[in-house]
């Protein structure tokens, strides 16, 4: 299969994390026989620097010329004092809103060699599946006004809340079809008993679960559910909720599973092409020390493989390998823990590659002697 991957680093830990990702993709290349054309873009606060914009045209362009797109974080705090246009957050926002990727699919499992990484108890944390979907180009990130004021002398500032009954229904349908091939539950998360947008979003719900009954429909109220999550993670298969209820709550799971270095994400959308990011950020603070986790993006990378390219085995040969290497006892910092061996970035790449052209050494005698 020849594939070609628009590649967006980004800024902060964003090279590093990606440089990792590129290079298991290469290895997965060489593995299955496979030919990926990586071609690079400029997006967030380097671009603002370099180009005067946190999201150049070029790179739209690339963007939808490819099959897949996979990128790396955007942000930092050179940029934080920006106008709103200009900050590097809003090229993310921009390129989810040009790709149309309506719905963001943030699964998070349990890894049993890390369970000591997280501050929650093993009992609660262990076997952890759960995914959630976040409706993410609409709602208080893209609703205008959104904008600061004086009225009758006063600061007054609004955001604005806005959604089309449309955008809810296509991204609950799509939870409903996921938990079809899961544990046929679907928990949709509001604040019904406050917002009108909420009350919209659980009758949209309601109706969309008719044509599914073989899927479990329970409402719960959005603090109810951050409570629930830390509390019963178990009980969740999948959550769909708008956009901002899913930015917080997906941060909040990130912790079921040890370390926010852990959580790939896949945007869709209806025609393609998707984009793939882990759902950590850029972590400036760590930047260019070879320290950050590149896990979340390797699994997007798989991720990538098995929704835009339908390439299961190839996906899951990455899973299996980072599995592998956890179990073996390699740790980045952000998941390190005691008797553990602590690594580099370039390092936890380097095993997770071994891992799966090893176990191709490993496949291949098999096969002389099978
Ligand atoms: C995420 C991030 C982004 C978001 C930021 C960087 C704009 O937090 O992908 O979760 O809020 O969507
Ligand atoms: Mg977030």
């Amino acid at each position: 299969m020849e594939k070609r991957i628009a590649v967006l680093p980004g800024d902060g830990i964003g090279k590093e994390i990606i440089r990792g990702a590129v290079d298991v993709l290469q290895a997965i290349g060489e593995r299955f026989g496979h030919k990926f054309h990586f071609s690079y873009g400029k997006i967030g606060g380097g671009a603002i620097d370099e180009l005067g914009t946190p999201l150049p045209d070029e790179t739209i362009d690339l963007c939808k010329e490819s099959d897949a797109v996979l990128l790396g974080a955007v942000g930092g705090p050179k940029w934080d004092q920006q106008p709103a246009h200009m900050r590097p957050e809003k090229g993310l926002l921009k390129i989810r809103k040009e790709l149309d990727l309506y719905a963001n699919l943030r699964p998070t499992i349990y890894y049993s060699s890390l369970a000591e990484s997280s501050p929650l108890k093993k009992e609660v944390i262990e076997n952890v599946d759960l995914l959630m979907v976040r409706e993410l180009t609409g709602g208080l990130y893209f609703g205008k006004p959104s904008e600061r004021s004086v009225k009758d002398g006063k600061d007054v500032v609004v955001d604005t809340l806005f959604y089309q009954k449309e955008e809810m229904t296509r991204v609950i349908k799509l939870a409903f079809e996921l938990a079809q091939n899961r544990k046929k539950k679907v928990t949709s998360v509001d604040k019904a008993n406050v917002l009108e947008s909420s009350r919209l979003w659980r009758e949209v719900a309601e109706e969309v679960s008719k044509d599914f009954p073989d899927v479990q429909l329970e409402h719960m109220l959005v603090d109810n559910a951050a409570m629930q999550m830390i509390k019963n993670p178990t009980q969740f298969d999948v959550v769909v909720t708008e956009n901002m209820f899913g930015d917080i709550l997906s941060d909040e799971a990130s912790v079921l599973t040890g370390s926010l270095g852990m959580l790939p994400s896949a945007s869709l959308s209806e025609e393609g092409p998707y984009l793939f990011e882990p759902i950590h950020g850029s972590a400036p603070d760590i930047e260019g020390q070879n320290l950050a986790n590149p896990l979340a993006t390797i699994l997007s990378a798989a991720m990538m493989l098995r929704l835009s390219f339908g390439l299961e085995d190839e996906a899951s040969a990455i899973e299996k390998a980072v599995d592998e290497v956890l179990n073996a006892g390699y740790r980045t910092k952000d998941i390190e823990s005691e008797g553990m061996k602590l690594v580099t970035t370039t390092e936890m790449t380097e095993q997770v590659k071994a891992t799966i052209l090893d176990n191709q050494t490993i496949k291949s005698i098999m096969e002389c002697y099978s």
